[in-house]
């Protein structure tokens, strides 16, 4: 969940390693910090709270600094305070790091007892008193790491400077990622290409178990036993300007805007627009054995878990197998019953999530076919499944979830269209409707975007209350759970997700004069059912938000306020297009809230502990 950036060359690099840690600090924003190495010393400034608070420090780094590292960190064990932030320091050399050392209390009481000294709290300054105290017998970085690496349990992404070796910059990789940038005689590393990305689009992943020694000139890399590799650089295919926030106030705000040229690229990637047939090379279904498939497994955290609720509506329905969908977390550690004719999909868009890539390791072990919907190209998880679908939304900043939620909508869609397609299973009529739903999507979706300015009038009566409940129907209650998350995150308010048939079986208690309830209701098939939930509101005299029909005077009727959402022909595609509403509503009750909305409190976007 931190990050981190090494940089080497023939430049000061403060700056650089300042800028890249920006780029990454919707990893972690606890504290920070920067180690250089000058004149074979090592130089650090550190503090607590977010970049901000670090950036006037940097004058007393030297300007002379042609190598350093830097991190911005999402605490887990010790304070976020100035002397828990990295680098850690011992004597000449200098450590990051991003992950666990589960062992660390073992390793820390053995190290007292040989007279180390700690100074923070940290998981991580074990993994420098070993380093310093292994390096009194082996003085040179790679060999000691290759002595200390069996005693660490748990996932990390390492970086390591020494004074000994002062042209160079050490990454070590077991679990936690780490990349590395190749540029032109100066050499990059970080946790994610993203903040590489205005330096250099030539990348090289480490994969777990290997280190890398980083000159201004060279890039080595060897596995855990010492044994060197050879590893060609890949090439990103982001943009830098596309990690920008290209006038927006917020990153949030520009994904949401983003969302209809993406959903359009999707399909305009995945779907023929002369035949409507679905191109499942591009999709990574052929390189599934479809004969196989008696059920599938979703498994993701978050947002990316709700999106994958929704894919019960229309996958299960074109490809006719069950789906279940579970959260990583839980699914990880409950021994679930597994064998080779399910397929477990992993949805995540920072292809980083350590329970779900602990999940998919599960199912690879146990036989099954794996298979991965990501946005994030070369991460983790579609590196460990068999075959994966790239959303391709481009870069999502904004720590609140907004453009890769609705385009893993649409790609479970399209994954069930294309398997159904490809089985000749989906009878021509439903595939027909399908395809007309889609091609509705993108418009009614700018269309959505277009509500933006009465949703702002909308949230302005409600930003004040302390507590919020969304509700819905079908794939609507997905909208109505990733309603209330997107609220509670950006905004803390606190919000609940209900089924509207659920709400009488005990959160009706909530319902009062004072309390706002969002009622999703498009025109499908759930309508009538939901007109009678909001009913069951209203008699009870609840603050009634209503989203749905333009033309829907009945539903708005019933409502204190009335959000009006375009409608398409399809329930599953039609919560991408309800759910911009709501992101919307909790954008501007956060803005108003004044809370930070692209780094909300406590939270960081790609998870990388567990
Ligand atoms: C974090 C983010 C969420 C995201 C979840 C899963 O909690 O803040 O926005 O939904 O991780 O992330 P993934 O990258 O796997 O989709």
């Amino acid at each position: 969940m931190c990050g981190v950036v090494g940089f080497v060359g023939v430049r000061p690099g403060v700056r650089v390693i300042f800028e890249g840690l920006q780029r990454l600090e919707y990893r972690g924003y606890d504290s920070a910090g920067i180690a250089t190495i000058s004149g074979g010393k090592i130089h650090a400034v550190k503090s607590d709270g977010k970049l901000l608070r670090l950036e006037p420090l940097l004058h007393e780094l030297p300007e002379s600094s042609f190598i350093g590292m830097g991190h911005t960190r999402w605490a887990t064990h010790g304070a976020p305070t100035t002397q828990n932030a990295h680098p850690h320091l011992l004597g000449n050399l200098a450590l990051i790091h991003n992950g666990i050392i589960e062992n660390y209390r073992e390793l820390k009481q053995e190290l007292i007892a040989d007279g180390h000294v700690f100074s923070s709290e940290t998981d991580s300054e074990v993994v420098l008193h070993l380093l310093s105290r292994e390096l009194k017998t082996t003085p040179e970085i790679k060999g000691a790491l290759l002595k200390i690496i069996p005693r660490l349990r748990g996932a990390y992404g390492l970086g390591i400077m020494w004074g000994g070796e002062p042209e160079a910059l050490y990454l070590v990789k077991e679990g936690s990622p780490a990349v590395i940038g190749v540029g032109d005689g100066e050499n990059y590393f970080a946790s994610d290409a993203l903040s590489l990305l205005p330096l250099t689009k030539s990348v090289i992943f480490l994969n777990d178990g290997e280190i890398a020694r980083l000159t201004k000139s060279s890039v080595d890399i060897c596995d855990f036993s010492g044994k060197l590799l050879n590893r060609p650089p890949s090439i990103l295919s982001w943009t830098a300007a596309s990690a920008e926030k290209q006038g927006y106030r917020h990153y949030m705000l520009k994904e949401i805007h983003e969302q209809p040229a993406v959903l359009a690229n999707i399909i305009g990637r995945l779907v023929n627009p002369l035949t409507g047939a679905i191109d499942t090379k591009q999709m990574g279904i052929d390189d599934l054995d479809l004969a196989k498939i008696r059920s599938i497994v979703y498994v993701a955290c978050g947002t990316a878990y709700y999106s994958a609720m929704i894919s019960k509506y229309s996958v299960e329905q074109f490809i006719g197998v069950p789906v279940s969908v579970e959260l990583a977390s839980e699914f990880r550690y409950r021994d679930p019953y597994l064998d080779p004719s399910t397929l477990v999909i992993a949805v995540t868009q920072s292809g980083e999530t350590a329970d779900t890539l602990a999940c998919i390791k599960h199912a690879v072990a146990r036989g099954c076919q794996t298979f991965a919907i990501c946005n994030v190209q070369h991460s983790s998880i579609p590196r460990a499944t068999k075959a994966t679908l790239y959303m391709e939304a481009g870069p999502e900043v904004g720590v609140a979830s907004t453009k890769a939620f609705t385009s893993m909508v649409l790609c479970h869609y399209l994954f069930g269209l294309g398997i159904g397609q490809k089985k000749r299973q989906i009878p021509a009529d439903v595939y027909e409707k399908a395809i007309q739903a889609l091609k509705q999507l993108p418009s009614a979706a700018d269309r959505a975007i277009s509500t933006a300015g009465l949703v702002e009038d909308v949230s302005a009566k409600y930003y004040e209350s302390g507590n919020f409940i969304f509700m819905g129907r079908g794939p609507s209650f997905m909208v109505a759970l990733e309603g209330a998350l997107k609220l509670k995150e950006i905004s803390y308010i606190h919000a609940e997700g209900y089924a509207g048939g659920e709400l009488k079986h005990g959160p009706i208690a909530l319902v009062d004069k004072y309390m706002p309830i969002v009622a999703i209701a498009p025109l499908d098939s759930h309508y009538e059912k939901m007109i009678s939930n909001v009913e069951e509101v209203r008699a009870r005299e609840g603050l009634l938000i209503g989203v749905g029909d333009l033309h829907d005077e009945r539903f708005k009727n019933l409502c204190q306020d009335y959000i009006a959402c375009p409608q398409i022909s399809d329930a599953a595609l039609q919560t991408i297009v309800s759910v911009i509403s709501l992101q919307f509503l909790s954008y501007y009750i956060a803005v108003k809230r004044g809370t930070d909305v692209d780094q909300p409190r406590n939270l960081a976007k790609s998870v990388t502990v567990e």
